[in-house]
């Protein structure tokens, strides 16, 4: 029965990412779990492909296999092929850590690419820092995972950095005086961007003027909005994953919130947002909604228009990818300049060539890691304006 249920979550995996036989796509570790041949580098790569933030992981190994694709068309790295082994964490942090040791202890990954969301990244680290292989999360913004140890790195900006962003947005571009809070408790992500935001907010002179929470998978927010609508924001800052931002979306439009004028509340959020499927699910609620995120499809950036063509054709897609996959394709060829770079391909020698990455241009801006593995680079705000996103400004550290 068990060997029924990964088989479908596999093909399902396998439709949903567009996988066909070059993909090096694998689900279980039976069949990888010799070591690699002489002529390959394995690469493991952990992340949600299936579940409520699905698209996470999707575009994510998207991103990493194009740019894997693209270096092994070159000769790939010191005479060897780059293969990569997926596995799905169906984005539950105990089974994060399960897949990631299962990577490094069978299938002798020298690497580790993952996970989007900062808690599964938190459950997997220590792992990697235990065994002392290199672990480069594309995309989680939570301070505390990176100080794991000094194996564990990052490609995006942190959350003290994304939470100042939005504060600042919120009280000196919209002018807003009075917002409302809406976190997700069980998400470190979730508190600590809210916590971010609330300390710059009100430094700035603004007032939070109610703080409500949720968890993960809930689907009625009628009782934590009730509260909220009484106390007219102008807006609320919600830094949760798509799936129930964009539920939300649709309770605060529906109790008819507005602010003391009468003026529709607005929504607001972090790079959680960032899904095709927010707007699927929110629909007009989430419309004129504004989120940070760490890079735009509306960028003139040469980088970001050639991958963006890249991405188009790859993977036959009309849309443009989503940050993520811009994340997932830097954090692969940021952990390939290091291997460049490196005397060896050890697990040690690479992290030691991950520790000095500086000025890599990346299609999510330019990458210099600093002593404690996190990178300085700017956010944008964009706008929800139907299944896309309107660039609004860019904001410098
Ligand atoms: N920053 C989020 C986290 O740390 C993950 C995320 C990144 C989601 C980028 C969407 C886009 O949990």
């Amino acid at each position: 029965m068990r060997k029924l249920l990964l088989t479908t979550a596999m093909m399902s995996a396998l439709v949903l990412t567009g996988c066909t036989k070059g993909c090096n796509k694998q689900q279980d570790g039976s069949a990888g779990s010799a070591p690699a041949a002489s002529d390959e580098i394995l690469v493991g790569e952990y992340g949600s492909m299936t579940g409520n933030e699905a698209t996470f992981g999707i575009s994510t190994s998207q991103g990493i296999k194009l740019a894997f694709e693209e270096i092994n068309a070159q000769g790939g790295v010191k005479g060897k092929k780059l293969k990569l082994i997926s596995l799905d964490d169906q984005g539950k942090p105990e089974e994060a850590a399960s897949v990631v040791t299962k990577l490094i202890t069978q299938n002798k990954v020298v690497a580790v690419i993952g996970e989007v969301a900062s808690s599964r990244s938190l459950a997997a680290a220590p792992i990697a820092q235990q065994n002392k292989v290199p672990m480069i999360s594309p995309s989680s913004t939570n301070p505390k995972v990176t100080e794991v140890g000094d194996y564990i790195f990052r490609i995006c900006f942190i959350d003290p950095f994304q939470g100042t962003v939005m504060a600042k947005f919120a009280r000196e571009n919209r002018k807003y005086s009075k917002v409302a809070i809406m976190r997700d408790v069980k998400s470190d992500y979730s508190v600590g961007l809210a916590d971010f935001f609330k300390k710059k907010f009100t430094e700035l002179g603004g007032e939070i003027v109610a703080e409500q929470t949720y968890v993960a998978n809930d689907i009625d927010f009628k009782a934590q909005l009730t509260s909220i609508k009484s106390k007219k924001p102008e807006a609320i800052f919600v830094p949760g994953y798509y799936t129930e931002v964009g539920l939300i979306a649709r309770q605060v439009r529906a109790l008819g919130i507005v602010d003391a004028k009468g003026n529709k509340t607005v929504l607001m959020g972090g790079d959680g947002w960032d899904s095709s499927k927010l707007y699927e699910i929110g629909k007009d609620a989430i419309k004129g909604g504004f989120f940070s995120n760490h890079y735009t499809t509306d960028s003139e950036d040469p980088r970001a228009k050639t991958f963006i063509e890249a991405f188009k054709k790859a993977y036959k897609s009309t849309s443009a990818p989503d940050g993520l996959a811009a994340l997932g394709y830097d954090a692969a060829r940021v952990l390939v300049d290091a291997m460049n770079r490196s005397p060896s391909l050890s697990p040690a020698d690479i992290r030691d060539a991950l520790a000095t990455v500086k000025d890599f241009p990346g299609v999510t801006g330019t990458i210099t890691m600093d002593a404690n593995r996190n990178p300085t680079k700017s956010a944008v705000v964009v706008e929800v304006v139907g299944d896309s996103n309107k660039f609004v400004t860019t904001i410098n550290p």
